[in-house]
Formats: C-alpha cells, structure tokens, sequence
C-alpha cells in the first residue's frame, strides 16, 4: 500500500481503538499482545506486504503469518483496516460462527495460518518460503512471533532449519514484550537473563543484559535489534532485512506488552483480559492522545547541524524539526535542501521539515528528495492551485502533507477544502524567524476556534505547536489540542537534551492523565473515577493518578 510515516501512524492508533472495542465487546480476548506488535503489524500491512484484499489468495502475494495467533485482534483490526472486510465485523470477534475467531482461523479469507498453538508459526514459515523459492515466485514471509513461544523446541529446530537452507525470503519478527501468559519471561523460561526480584524496569533499562539476539545470531540468522514501537526502525529493519542474501532475517523488536494504555502497560495481568465497556471510551481517548517531541536544530550550533542532530537521537526525539528559512518569507535565513540531504544518513527519526519560505510550490521536490518524511508549507504563501498541487506531489512520494499558519493568520477559506488530506497542522505560537522567542498567549483561544473548524472538515491529522512551547506551557498545548510540540530554545538550547525531553514527556502524561480523569467524572462521577485509578497497578503510575484526581477534588 506505501503509505507515509503518519499515515501508518494513524492507523496503527485506529487498529488499537478497533481492538479495544472488539475486545470488550467480545468480553475476553488478548489486547496485551495485539498492543506490543500494533506498530509491527501496521507496518508490515500498510509499507511492505504485497497483497490484494479483494483477492486474498493472489498468487504473487507475500504472506503474513502470525505465529502467536492469541493477538488475532491485532490481526483483524489491521485487515479490516486494510480493507479484507468492513470494521464493523469486529464486533462478531470470538462469537460462535464468526469468521473472526479468539485465534485466526482459515475460514477468514486472508488469514494464512491457524496460529495459536504456539511454536510452530516458524516452521510452517520456512515451508512457504521455500515453496515460493521452487516456484520461482517473488513472495515474502512475514512471520510474527511472541517471545513466549520460543521457550518450544521447535523454534529452535526451525531456526537451524532456516539457516541451513538460507531461507532468505523470509523475514520473523520477534515481539519482544518480556511478558508471556503466566508472568515475564524472564521468570519463566529467561530468554536473557533470569529475573530475581520483580523488578523489570532494571531489566528494560539495561540493554546490555538482552541476549536473545546472541541466540539467533549463533543459528546463524542476520539479527536487527529496534525498539518495536519506533514506526521508522521497524521499517528500517524490514527493508534491511529484505535486502539481506544468504540467511534468513529475525527483527528482535523490543515492546511493551499493553503499550498506548497506561494501565495495560508491562502489566501481565492484560495478556488475556479485556477492558470492561464502562472503561472504553477513556481508553479510546488515552490512544487518541499520544504525543511527540520534536526538536528544533536551529536553536543549537548553527555551524554543526550533525551533533544537533546526533543530540536529537541520543535524546530520544520522536521527530526532528527542520526550520527551513529563506531570508525572504522571514528575513532570516538558515538552510535549505542540501542541508537535510546531508543529514538525512544520520538518522532514521523522521524529519519534520518546515518551510518558511515564498513560493513553496516551486521547491516542494527538492525537499521530498531529501529525505523529509512531512514537508508543511505556510498557508500565507499558497492558495488551491498551488497547495493542491504540493499535497499531489507530496502525497505520490509517501510524504506527509503539512499545513501551517502564522500567530495573525486564520486557515483560510481555500484551505477548508485540504484539511481532511492533511497530515500535520502547525500553529505557530511565535511570528516566525527564529526561536528564543516567548509564547503568543493569545495562541490558546485561537486554538479553541481553530479545533471547532477542524472537526468540522474532518481532520484526520495532528496539530503541532511551534513556538516558545516550554515546560511551563507545555501542558496548556497538550489541553489545546496540540499533540506534536517543537521544542527550539527549551530542548536543544539546553544541555541534556535527553532529560529535558524526559520531562517535557513527564508535563504532557500530567496534563493527559489529568484530562482521562476528566473523562471518566464525566461519564461515571467519582465512582468510574476510583475503578479508574484502581486499574493503575503498576509502577509509580496509581500514585501519580490519585493524586491529580485529588487535585480535582474527585475522591
Ligand atoms: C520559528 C520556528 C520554530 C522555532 C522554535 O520560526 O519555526 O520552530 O525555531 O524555537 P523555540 O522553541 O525556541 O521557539
Ligand atoms: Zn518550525
């Protein structure tokens, strides 16, 4: 399908907000498992997997098995998103007679194997793939497995097998989560390292204790090492693994079993339970509400863009913004196109790149050969014909389609007719030209009329704040509506780019938390409140929640 970075981004958040209601609807199920591989399974659906849902049995297609077949909902969601059926079947998910069964099920047109008997979704992987090597056909295998599983034997045979007749069309995608049905892995049957005390987090944070990717290289298997929930290094791994000659590839993709719902999250307990009905609308809107930062090089060492880079990824950063301006749309200039070409090899961290300059139409190319992942042109400098045909060549390249508006401008009326194509909206907080410049307050109530517009024409995108955004507005944005925030002066201006990333992430999980409890007074008074909270087991996370909900006067 080929879709762009934000667009795989969209949908692996529908796909959750799907299993959720299927999940619960069905009243049992795996929501856990389908969280941790969600950004794997969006990627492989809607960037690499050849298929044709209105033909699933396509002969040149590639073939998705999904070995740890108890996380079907992740595989239904993606392909009733992908189109193999309408998303409403999900509602049949686990019913007698349904095609959509607590574990695939053949009789589901596009499902490849009946997974759920753990441990054997390689093997069967390594026959098709050799199949399709025989017949001389182009087909790719994908193969999703839980960490769980490969306490069986029969991995390991497999793996042998895979490497002694260099299975090279074949790509397995571990989903490391670190949590299998009873307790963590680590306890059960360590894939790295036994784990003592309960303490996980020590483990998580310590990358040099995870092995496992030893185990598969001394098979003899090409081994990529990502963090599975990063969109871009699960499809820098893939197209890695796809280019690699002579052995079969396994992405050892690091998770968190529940991710997206903070009280899911390393939680083993939601490995095989479903959220109660009463809970799902908060649910729904905590996965609506994830957030990125995304720094601004600019506001670093002008004659070593590199190292701001370099800081950017060392400091965890979900984008990098690129403030490209031209001396004539604001009298500053800072670089332009040759620049991000340079960087571009640095990283895998899309690049946000913002043009501040006139006539964006006429270089909209060079920036798309660049390297941008999203290109936002300002609304002051284009009009329909212009912007229409930047959202056409942006959109034929898998490149996000940005729109962005000065602090005294308002979308204007040509513009209404794009917001459903856009990607990204920036509002900028500042008079653009340079960063180090305070907050325009006045940006909040401009905000309030700019989401009534917005829902109004359908948006589908995300609203990022540019801007003076610091840590003591940060929260203010997040309750705007914002959900991308540029950080110039108060990220890359300061030293540990990564702790002030941490805690910028830290004012954002506050102010969301904060509006979920909101969400859950408003539905159900303080009683839904105090369930919410009590699902909040693990970590420090039950104490921080009960405290704002005390703040608010709610228990
Ligand atoms: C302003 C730029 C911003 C700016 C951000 O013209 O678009 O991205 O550099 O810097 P701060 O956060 O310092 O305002
Ligand atoms: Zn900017």
């Amino acid at each position: 399908m080929g879709l762009n970075y934000y667009q795989i981004k969209k949908n692996v958040r529908k796909a959750r907000k799907l299993v959720i209601k299927a999940t619960s609807n069905a009243g049992s199920g795996h929501p856990g498992g389908s969280f941790s591989m969600a950004e794997i399974m969006g990627c492989i659906f809607f960037k690499h997997l050849r298929f044709d849902p209105k033909n699933p049995q396509w002969d040149q297609r590639d073939k998705l098995i999904l070995s740890k077949g108890h996380a079907s909902p992740g595989l239904f969601s993606n392909m009733a998103l992908a189109g193999y059926f309408d998303a409403s079947e999900l509602d049949t998910l686990r019913q007698f007679g349904s095609r959509l069964q607590g574990h695939p099920d053949l009789k589901c047109p596009g499902v490849e194997f009946c997974g759920g008997s753990l441990g054997i979704g390689l093997s069967f992987s390594i026959g098709s793939a050799l199949a399709a090597r025989l017949d001389g056909k182009q087909t790719r295998i994908y193969t999703v497995m839980g960490d769980g599983e490969t306490d069986e034997g029969q991995v390991w045979e497999a793996a042998m097998s895979a490497s002694k007749y260099k299975v090279d069309n074949l790509t397995a995608i571990l989903d490391r989560n670190f949590i299998q049905q009873d307790s963590y892995t680590e306890k059960v049957m360590p894939l790295d390292e036994e784990l003592v005390g309960d303490d996980l987090s020590e483990m998580w944070k310590d990358a040099s204790r995870w092995k496992v990717g030893d185990k598969w290289r001394s098979f003899g298997w090409n081994v990529i090492e990502i963090d599975g929930h990063r969109i871009e290094q699960v499809d820098s791994a893939i197209k890695k693994a796809a280019q690699t000659k002579g052995a079969p590839s396994i992405i050892i993709a690091r998770t968190i079993k529940g991710k997206g719902v903070e009280h899911m999250e390393d939680n083993p307990k939601w490995h095989g339970q479903a959220p109660k009905k009463e809970f799902v609308p908060i649910i729904e809107m905590e996965l609506d509400s994830q957030s990125m930062i995304a720094p601004s090089i600019i506001a670093g060492d002008m004659t070593n863009l590199e190292n701001e880079v370099k800081r950017c990824v060392a400091g965890r950063a979900d984008y990098i913004h690129l403030d490209v301006m031209d001396g004539e749309f604001v009298p500053n200039k800072t670089f332009d196109h040759t620049k991000i070409k340079e960087l571009r090899p640095l990283t895998v961290i899309p690049f946000d790149t913002h043009l501040m300059i006139n006539n964006p139409v006429r270089h909209v190319r060079d920036y798309v050969d660049a390297g941008s992942d999203i290109v936002t042109v300002h609304a002051e400098v284009c009009d329909a014909a212009s912007f229409g045909e930047i959202c056409d060549i942006l959109s034929a390249n898998q490149v996000g389609v940005g729109l962005a508006i000065n602090p005294d401008t308002d979308l204007p009326e040509w513009s209404k007719q794009f917001i459903p194509r856009l990607d990204q909206i920036i509002v900028m907080s500042v008079v653009p030209g340079r960063s180090g410049q305070k907050y325009i307050e006045s940006t909040h109530e401009k905000m309030h009329r700019l989401n009534q517009i917005l829902s109004e024409h359908r948006f589908d995108g995300c609203i990022e704040a540019d801007g003076g955004v610091t840590l003591d507005n940060i929260g203010a944005c997040f309750v705007d509506g914002a959900r991308a925030f540029v950080g110039g002066s108060a990220i890359i201006g300061q030293q540990d780019v990564r702790g002030i990333i941490r805690e910028f992430r830290h004012k954002i999980a506050h102010a969301r938390r904060k509006m979920l409890i909101q969400k859950a007074f408003d539905l159900g008074g303080k009683d839904l409140v105090a369930k919410w909270i009590d699902l909040h087991i693990i970590g420090e996370k039950k104490n921080l929640i009960s405290q704002i909900a005390k703040e608010l006067g709610y228990v």
